[in-house]
């Protein structure tokens, strides 16, 4: 894949994309999404999921088997073309050890040693080194064409630039500062990466998924797409929507079935207006959206999978 001069890559393109977003709007799904199309792309693809507790049941490889018996720190196969993988701070902070432990630096004499020390300093950021750190041990490995990384919330995708950025002024030379400064440099390279915000058709996640595209636009991170999920579909004409609304409006003492639904509708279209409004000044943003989709939550993702090609976030299977 090659990158024409002054064009940046589609979002469908990059080898790394981020998907991020609040709690709840869809993130795991449509990063499962991404992988069964990238999959069906006969894309060598890596799935991951990022979490600070390795030893809970993933969310994310569970859609592909729940009988997970090895460690995850490690790409497992979930099928052809597709490795799974979950990415924590523990696992890359053992990941580094082991690194520097093959240099010959011994553990106890590291523990000793001033520049360890300064790192240690860093603490706060100490996690998001450790997912840095994994991300870009993955990244070296060669073996994919897409990772496709499912963030936990919000403040991840941002503080996966911020605060090691922070740091690699305070730590020395060296396994760390090489592996976060060619992180931030993968992370920042729009060709190579970028993020796709995932909200709900509410005014709230609407507002804050603006919020975030300009937070991450700051630390120098692409985002290629904002997805508004979950939008209900809408079976009214605009003068049956204006009829029946005057009609709930006059009889709002009476159990009126189907008004429930039909006012949270009235909500989703007005979030869906604000949500257009505010991308069209952002010329480069790719803004789509997915439908409320029925079903068992395989089901679900698979139609999802279906709707990203049908946007442009995926590639569609080879020779279409
Ligand atoms: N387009 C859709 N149509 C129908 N159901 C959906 C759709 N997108 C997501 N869901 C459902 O919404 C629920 C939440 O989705 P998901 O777990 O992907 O969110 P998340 O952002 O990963 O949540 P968390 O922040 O807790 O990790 C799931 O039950 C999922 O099946
Ligand atoms: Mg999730």
């Amino acid at each position: 894949m090659r990158c024409v001069r002054g064009v940046t890559r589609s979002i469908a393109e990059r080898p790394l994309v981020l998907v991020t977003g609040k709690g709840g709007v869809g993130k795991t799904t449509v990063s499962a999404a991404l992988a069964i199309a990238a999959q069906e792309a006969r894309q060598k693809t890596l799935v991951a999921e990022i979490t600070s507790d390795p030893l809970a049941t993933s969310p994310l490889l569970t859609h592909w088997g729940t009988q997970f018996t090895q460690r995850l720190d490690q790409p497992v196969t979930l099928g052809a073309n597709l490795d799974g993988v979950q990415i924590s701070p523990s696992a890359g902070h053992r990941l580094f050890l082991r690194a520097a432990l093959r240099v010959g630096v011994l553990a106890d004499a590291a523990m000793r040693s001033s520049a360890l020390n300064r790192f240690l300093l860093a603490a706060p950021a100490f996690p998001e080194i450790g997912v840095l750190y994994q991300l870009v041990w993955l990244w070296r490995l060669k073996k994919y064409e897409r990772i496709i990384v499912d963030l936990p919330a919000t403040g991840h995708a941002l503080g996966l630039v911020k605060l090691p950025r922070t740091v690699t002024r305070v730590v020395p030379k060296g396994l760390v500062k090489d592996a976060i400064t060619e992180g931030l440099e993968i992370l920042t390279n729009r060709d190579q990466c970028g993020t796709i915000i995932v909200t709900l058709p509410e005014r709230l996640p609407v507002t804050e998924s603006f919020e975030l595209h300009q937070g991450l636009q700051e630390v120098g991170v692409s985002v290629g797409a904002l997805l508004l999920n979950r939008m209900p579909e809408d079976v009214f004409s605009a003068g049956e929507r204006e009829v029946l609304g005057q009609y709930i409006a006059t009889h709002q003492d009476e159990l009126l079935l189907g008004s429930r639904e039909f006012r949270r509708l009235g909500q989703a279209t007005r979030a869906r207006a604000a949500f257009y409004q505010q991308a069209a000044p952002l010329l480069e943003l790719k803004s789509v959206e997915l439908p409320v989709f029925d079903g068992e939550w395989r089901s679900v993702i698979n139609a999802a999978a279906q709707g990203l090609v049908k946007t442009g976030l995926a590639l569609g299977p080879r020779g279409q």
